[in-house]
């Protein structure tokens, strides 16, 4: 049987693949056009968040019975056309949540005290120690959208450096929240109240434009952003605005609406705005731990007919 592999994973997944005998074809960063053409070919596909999974692909894959995501968000997968053509979906839940809850909290630090702009202004021969005052974390409100598997660990993190930790999430109970220390608030209290507001939900039609014109009217002036969740949960227009107006007063994206992003986004000329290539999931333990695992669950299932997270 055959695996094709269209996104960068580690070695270490590809080895338990071609030990159980798959002809695994490794091509990390495959385009789109060239992915229409040879997915007839194979029996399985394992992507990370860039290649798009899309219902043509989906209607050209004439023997895919596996899609295997190294990682958690399926959001580039067309999950009803694969279900209706029986084509099993398989993800990663909790490989890489504690690395995308320590890049949250690295995000949180490096627009707090305004890191990335000291060193390149370091870098640039300057000493402006004026210029980059920051803001303590400690007794700040910590605001989480989706307290879920990352949303817990920044919160518990966050619990640690003495932040207040306030969340919005429609499915969780508030005993459940109380449990992790956290206060359960509606989504209008948690934008009037923090200080900091980090998202960690998925992308659905209900988070679509959540953090929109009207959520960022209700924040605080000098609210702090984080997204390290999917791009397109903000508005980036809205971001935009309310970062020039002064009502943001620093913003740290790891996820865009539309990657990789336009190097000529309005959001990178403001000096107060910081981004990651969405790099949550970019630690050696992560890549290691989601390769490994979806090529385990995929020999089983090719091999033993055993579903393991399938969605
Ligand atoms: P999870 O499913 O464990 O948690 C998501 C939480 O969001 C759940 O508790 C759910 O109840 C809540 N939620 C759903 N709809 C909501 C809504 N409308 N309003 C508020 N809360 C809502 O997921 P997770 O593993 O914690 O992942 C969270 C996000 O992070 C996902 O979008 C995932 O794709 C993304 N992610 C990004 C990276 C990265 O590299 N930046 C890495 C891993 C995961
Ligand atoms: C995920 O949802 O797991 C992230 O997008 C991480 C990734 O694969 O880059």
């Amino acid at each position: 049987m055959k695996v094709l592999i269209s996104d960068p994973i580690s070695e270490e997944g590809i080895e338990i693949l071609k030990n159980a005998g798959l002809e695994v074809v490794y091509k990390p960063g495959l385009p789109y056009e060239e992915l229409l053409e040879i997915i007839p070919q194979f029996d399985a596909l394992i992507i990370r968040s860039s290649t798009k999974v899309t219902k043509e692909v989906i209607e050209r894959a004439k023997n895919l019975k596996v899609i295997g995501r190294a990682g958690t968000g399926l959001d580039n997968v067309d999950l009803q056309a694969a279900n209706e053509k029986g084509i099993v979906v398989m993800n990663v839940p909790g490989g890489n949540t504690l690395s995308a809850a320590e890049h949250t909290l690295a995000l949180i630090f490096a627009i707090a005290r305004k890191i990335p702009q000291a060193v390149a202004s370091l870098k640039e021969g300057k000493w402006e120690k004026k210029k980059f005052i920051g803001v303590e974390l400690n007794n700040k409100v910590l605001g989480i959208i989706g307290l879920g598997r990352i949303g817990s660990i920044v919160a518990d993190r966050a619990l640690g450096m003495k932040m207040k930790v306030i969340a919005y999430d429609p499915f969780v109970s508030p005993e459940a929240a109380e449990k992790k220390g956290v206060e359960l608030v509606s989504l209008e209290e948690l934008l009037r109240r923090s200080d900091f507001i980090t998202i960690h939900t998925p992308l659905t039609k209900e988070t679509y434009h959540l953090i929109d014109e009207k959520a960022f009217s209700m924040m605080k002036d000098g609210v702090y952003i984080i997204n390290c969740a999917r791009g397109g949960i903000i508005d980036e227009e809205a971001l935009y605005r309310a970062m020039v107006s002064g009502k943001v007063a620093g913003a740290a994206l790891d996820v865009f609406e539309k990657e990789p992003v336009d190097p000529n986004h309005p959001l990178l000329s403001l000096e107060n705005f910081i981004g990651t290539p969405h790099l949550g999931a970019s630690t050696i333990e992560a890549q290691k731990t989601v390769a490994i695992e979806i090529a385990k669950q995929l020999v089983d299932y090719l091999l033993k007919g055993i579903i393991r997270n399938a969605v």
